[in-house]
């Protein structure tokens, strides 16, 4: 089949590289110039893992291309998958500019029987508007649809080949035909549904994964206040099915480019028709909170943070990606800052993101954590990075003065962390 793919980012570079795998040509469309000229030279402008190979494999077999020219995208695409990005706006709404504009850009060019696929997470009811904005520049039989992304960053080629589900919106048969035909190689029940539905699907999920997280961090917080180990009741709780053991790790809470911004999309469009959502609600008051509540503990432990050395480990919004949306680790590192802390850190791989957007930081950058660690005496875990899981004690003892751990992504064994000789201060255990 023949697929133009709006937006070159994580969700729209994956979606690109695996249709064209399986044997469809694919066109992948951005307005970034900086980023098309990249990926035509056949370089990735972030990690994922497996993401390179399977674009340089590809683009020399010719059948993935990429450009920032819609007219050549759009007039022989079959399907035409929108998967811009939907950021938080001030008012907590997802920013729909990029989709519209997206579709504004497209519509010109659209041929018959084309089908317009929304993938970007968007609010109930925006297809609507999409259609609104088409309809004035077209005059052709166009489809619409929301297929929902639900892949994760650091294992994204994984989950979009292996989905527990794929979810296809559309009021319309053809579009179903289509869809389901060129999805036919990827496993995964399929759940199909008329539009808004399909919207709200990738809302209530991202917002109930998130509240695990936070109900995870609310639960440890009662187990610092009563002396029991979150880990052990987590443990006991999420061998419940009716339950599962996903997502109730606690740590210093959810950041990223999905779940902060999602979150607030749903407790926005929900307002908006007056219905309440007191539990997510509640999720993002306990996500909102939870940086301070490990900084307190922090403080409790060595008093106030003025000119001590603080070594932080992770900077990335979890382990195994660049990405630093949202990152809690940031949100910790600015507090910490703000108590007049000296910050050294490091990351595996997100450093360079940090330095560019974040160039007011005033972070003391290390290649290794055994150079954050030789420099401070406190080190605080804020990403879960494989890296850091298994910290060489006995080499931390003997290279640095480091005395305190504070394990804020709880990925440490307190015994053996103890039993090295260090302080060891996690979340509720
Ligand atoms: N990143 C994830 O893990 C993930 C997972 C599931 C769903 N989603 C959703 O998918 C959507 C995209 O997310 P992402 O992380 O891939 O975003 P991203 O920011 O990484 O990429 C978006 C891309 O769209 C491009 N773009 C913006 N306006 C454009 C236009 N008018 N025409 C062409 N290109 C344009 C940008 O230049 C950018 O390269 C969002 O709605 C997000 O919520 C993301």
């Amino acid at each position: 089949m023949k697929v133009a793919v709006i937006g070159t980012g994580y969700v729209g570079l994956v979606t690109a590289a695996i249709l064209a795998d399986f044997g469809n040509q694919v066109i992948g469309v951005d307005i970034d110039e900086k980023k098309i000229k990249t990926l035509q030279k056949g370089q990735t402008p972030f990690y994922e893992p497996g993401l390179s190979d399977l674009l340089i494999r590809n683009q020399k077999a010719g059948r993935l291309v990429f450009t920032t020219d819609y007219s050549q995208a759009i007039p022989s695409a079959e399907v035409i998958f929108i998967c811009v990005g939907t950021p938080s706006n001030e008012k907590g709404e997802a920013d729909l500019s990029y989709v519209f504009a997206a579709a504004e850009s497209l519509a010109p060019f659209l041929t018959d029987k084309a089908v317009v696929v929304i993938k970007s997470t968007v609010p109930p009811g925006t297809h609507l508007e999409v259609k609104k904005i088409i309809d004035k520049l077209t005059k052709v039989k166009y489809y619409l649809a929301s297929v929902p992304e639900f892949l994760r960053e650091g294992s994204a080629l994984e989950d979009t080949l292996h989905p527990d589900r794929v979810v296809i919106g559309t009021d319309e048969r053809y579009a179903q035909d289509v869809l389901l035909d060129l999805h036919r190689p990827i496993n995964g029940k399929r759940i199909l549904t008329d539009v808004v539905s399909a919207q709200l699907i990738k809302y209530a999920a991202n917002s109930f994964l998130a509240s695990k997280i936070s109900y995870a961090n609310e639960i440890a917080r009662l187990c610092d206040a009563y002396g029991a180990d979150v880990m052990q009741v987590m443990e006991g709780v999420g061998e419940d099915k009716r339950i599962g053991k996903a997502f109730l790790h606690p740590g210093i809470g959810y950041g990223g480019s999905c779940f902060p911004k999602d979150v607030k999309a749903i407790l926005a469009f929900a307002k908006k028709k007056k219905v309440e959502l007191a539990v997510i609600a509640g999720a993002h008051k306990t996500n909102t909170t939870q940086v301070d509540y490990f900084i307190d503990k922090i403080k409790k432990h060595l008093g106030h943070l003025q000119n001590k050395k603080v070594g932080v480990l992770g900077l990335a919004f979890k382990g195994n990606t660049d990405d630093i949306r949202q990152s809690r680790a940031l949100v910790l590192i600015r507090k910490l800052l703000k108590e007049e802390a000296e910050v050294y850190a490091y990351d595996p791989l997100a450093i360079a993101n940090v330095r560019k957007f974040f160039p007011e930081l005033n972070i003391n950058y290390a290649s290794s954590w055994q150079e954050v660690a030789k420099q401070t005496e406190v080190l605080v875990i804020a990403t879960e990075w494989n890296e850091f899981k298994e910290l060489d004690l006995e080499e931390l003892k003997r290279i640095s003065k480091v005395r305190y751990i504070f394990d804020g992504r709880n990925i440490l064994n307190p015994t053996k962390v103890k039993l090295a000789g260090f302080h060891y201060i996690g979340l509720g255990r």
